[in-house]
């Protein structure tokens, strides 16, 4: 696996790794799974986390995924996401704060950068299982959940250190 340059960004007060280092991090993760393929472990609930590295700037999970429903439109705080998939396919929803949308269905070796405090969701509405990557940097530390009423985001929830639920 690489080594990985942890940076400040601008404004963030906790130590955060820029894109370009978490697309190479997650892409690393992601070569070194492919290496060693296992079967996948179908969870008995639309999907299963498992955490690959904790560090100071950046956390990375495995997170393993069956046909599901959306979940829950989310945020993620004061950190970026950024995501790979590994197998299968996965649907992501963008949602602007003025309530609209947009889909996009991402295949085996495509990603994602989610900005910080951009709302979106994923799932699987596949009959295959997926495998995605996903790194969070700075470490995920509160999502905040919303709903589009009348055709805007609504607050539903915050939730701190938030791992599995679907
Ligand atoms: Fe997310």
């Amino acid at each position: 696996m690489s080594p990985v340059t942890s940076a400040f960004l601008p404004g963030m007060a906790r130590p955060a790794l820029s894109q370009p280092a978490m697309a190479a991090l997650v892409a690393d993760f992601a070569a070194e799974l492919r290496s060693r393929p296992s079967p996948i472990d179908q969870p008995s609930d639309c999907r299963s986390w498992h955490r690959l590295h904790a560090g100071r700037d950046v956390d990375v999970w495995l997170l393993t995924w069956m046909r599901g429903p959306e979940a829950e439109l989310h945020d993620h705080g004061d950190s970026r996401e950024h995501f790979r998939v590994v197998a299968g396919q996965l649907t992501e929803v963008r949602a602007s704060r003025a309530g609209g949308t947009t889909w996009q269905t991402l295949s085996a070796g495509q990603s994602r950068s989610v900005p910080v405090r951009a709302v979106h969701d994923v799932f699987n509405d596949h009959v295959e299982p997926a495998i995605s990557i996903h790194a969070f940097s700075p470490p995920m530390s509160r999502m905040t959940f919303y709903e589009r009423t009348a055709g805007r985001l609504r607050v539903t929830g915050h939730q701190w250190a938030r791992r599995a639920e679907c």
